[in-house]
């Protein structure tokens, strides 16, 4: 069904051909954009003052992530290049041309906060004002992530979000974006993927340090054990929001989530469905429901021992609750699947079953899922505003390649065209979707993975830096240039 579909996408989509999908009619307001985060574009990791994060100290020596699970030597030191300012205005040409009315991008903590607490640094923040006015200069909204997978490692090394302390490190940096940046900055997002910034981040740096390769995927006991690390980071949410609202800047604040819909593999047991329900529970509704209910899930917060691992003081939920997020972020890729098998932990495996050919590094396409879980969300948390704050798909170096000098992406620019249909369908059936961001605008960093998968809709030479659009970036534009003249 998915692959037929695909094929049926597929033929005769090229840059300039009106499709289909072209017809739909999305609102005037919609925020059409596209994505990015600091870490993954910016390079310039000892410019000016910038402190290190954990990133910094996972891809190099001794530890060298990436060479670990890739053989590739790469970091982040130079990246897609954009802290060099020439670099970023020649990328803002390629963002306005696109069309979008808006653009994503993160706050790097420790460039602004080198120690991340104390000291300002004022070159970073100098760095934040040319990027977001620049933006502006051309009509396009910034939409600003705080936090995207970057402890700065001083912090880190005091327990990050282990210690209780972090939620005050958290909001007094928040303070300071809302300060030099509310005045032009419209809507914030706190986190980026709390789930990923636990069953990841965390368990790279603990590997790390104790020179081991990182748990991945994270047992029920690693999450049990790190309780009072997801209670701190909703602690941090709820704080920032207040603190935000306190300022009345006339904008939005939200926080977006890997949103992940799980299926199980078709040969597993009855248990194995049982199993699934907590395992997307845990994904998704253990970091959803303190924010937009104001409590955890009773079953999973009883079965994790929150009570003794999370350091839950009195007044925590009220404070929680007390903190009224203005929307709910989104990013979604793909279902993962899961194979109950012995040893495999409690995430089971994510099994490589995919449609497409060549398969998407991210899961399993499948835009049918997305509207019926966007439905649920709708459902389950009484019909909050969403952004999309992600949609894309990651391919190997091998299968975006650059064939006479263009990227003949065909599958993600189908890819592209099935869920922004999806979203559409969603809107439909009454879900209040305010906007909707490819990730990612040009390839970039991909964490662990480094350079060998490529994510965006604008080819770049890691060597040269020069930046290719691809067949979905002409895509996506037109599609965006039918909008305007609906
Ligand atoms: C993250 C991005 C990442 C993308 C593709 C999301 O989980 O927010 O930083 O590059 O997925 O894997």
């Amino acid at each position: 069904m998915i692959s037929f579909l695909a094929t049926a996408l597929l033929s005769g989509c090229t840059p300039t051909q009106k499709t289909s999908q072209d017809k739909l009619d999305f609102p005037k307001d919609f925020k059409w954009g596209s994505a990015s985060a600091a870490y993954q574009v910016e390079g310039g990791t000892k410019a000016d003052g910038r402190g290190p994060n954990e990133w910094d100290k996972y891809l190099n020596p001794p530890y060298s992530l990436i060479k670990l699970v890739t053989g590739e030597d790469a970091n982040g030191d130079v990246s897609i290049n954009e802290y060099d300012r020439a670099q970023f205005s020649k990328d803002v040409k390629l963002i306005k041309e696109l069309g979008v009315n808006s653009y994503r991008i993160s706050i790097s903590w420790s460039r602004i906060l080198p120690e991340g607490e104390g000291k300002i640094n004022e070159a970073g923040i100098d760095y934040y004002n040319f990027v977001i006015n620049s933006l502006l200069k051309e009509g396009i909204q910034p939409l600003v992530t705080l936090y995207h997978l970057d402890m700065p490692l001083a912090l880190a090394n005091k327990g990050g979000w282990m210690n209780r302390e972090s939620v005050k490190w958290f909001t007094d940096y928040a303070n300071l974006c809302f300060d030099r940046f509310g005045d032009r900055v419209k809507t914030f997002l706190t986190f980026n993927e709390p789930s990923i910034e636990l069953l990841f981040m965390q368990s790279f740096f603990e590997a790390v340090n104790n020179h081991k390769a990182p748990e991945i995927p994270a047992s029920e006991e690693y999450i049990s054990k790190h309780f009072s690390y997801i209670h701190h980071l909703m602690l941090a949410h709820a704080s920032a929001v207040n603190a935000y609202h306190k300022r009345n800047l006339g904008g939005q604040i939200g926080i977006t989530y890997n949103f992940m819909l799980c299926e199980m593999d078709t040969t597993a047991s009855e248990n194995g469905n049982k199993s699934l329900d907590v395992i997307s529970r845990v994904w998704n509704n253990l970091f959803m429901d303190p924010v937009f209910k104001g409590y955890y899930p009773k079953d999973i917060f009883d079965r994790l021992n929150a009570a003794q691992y999370g350091d839950i003081q009195p007044g925590d939920f009220d404070f929680i609750k007390s903190a009224k997020t203005d929307f709910l972020g989104i990013n979604y890729y793909g279902v993962n699947m899961y194979h109950e098998k012995k040893g495999a932990g409690f995430f089971g495996l994510v099994n490589g079953r995919n449609s497409d050919n060549p398969p998407m590094f991210n899961g399993f396409v499948n835009p049918d899922a997305f509207v019926t879980g966007l439905v649920s969300l709708k459902e389950q948390y009484n019909n909050p505003d969403i952004l999309i704050t992600e949609n894309g798909a990651g391919y190997g170096i091998k299968d975006d390649t650059l064939i006479n000098g263009r990227v003949h992406d065909t599958l993600r620019t189908s890819y592209l065209q099935r869920h922004i249909k999806a979203v559409h369908q969603a809107i439909d059936k009454g879900v209040k979707i305010k906007g909707y961001y490819v990730w990612c605008m040009f390839d970039n960093l991909e964490w662990m993975m480094g350079y060998t998968r490529r994510f965006g809709i604008t080819y770049v030479n890691f060597q040269t830096q020069e930046r290719i659009p691809k067949e979905s970036y002409y895509w996506y534009q037109a599609f965006l240039k039918s909008q305007k003249n609906n």
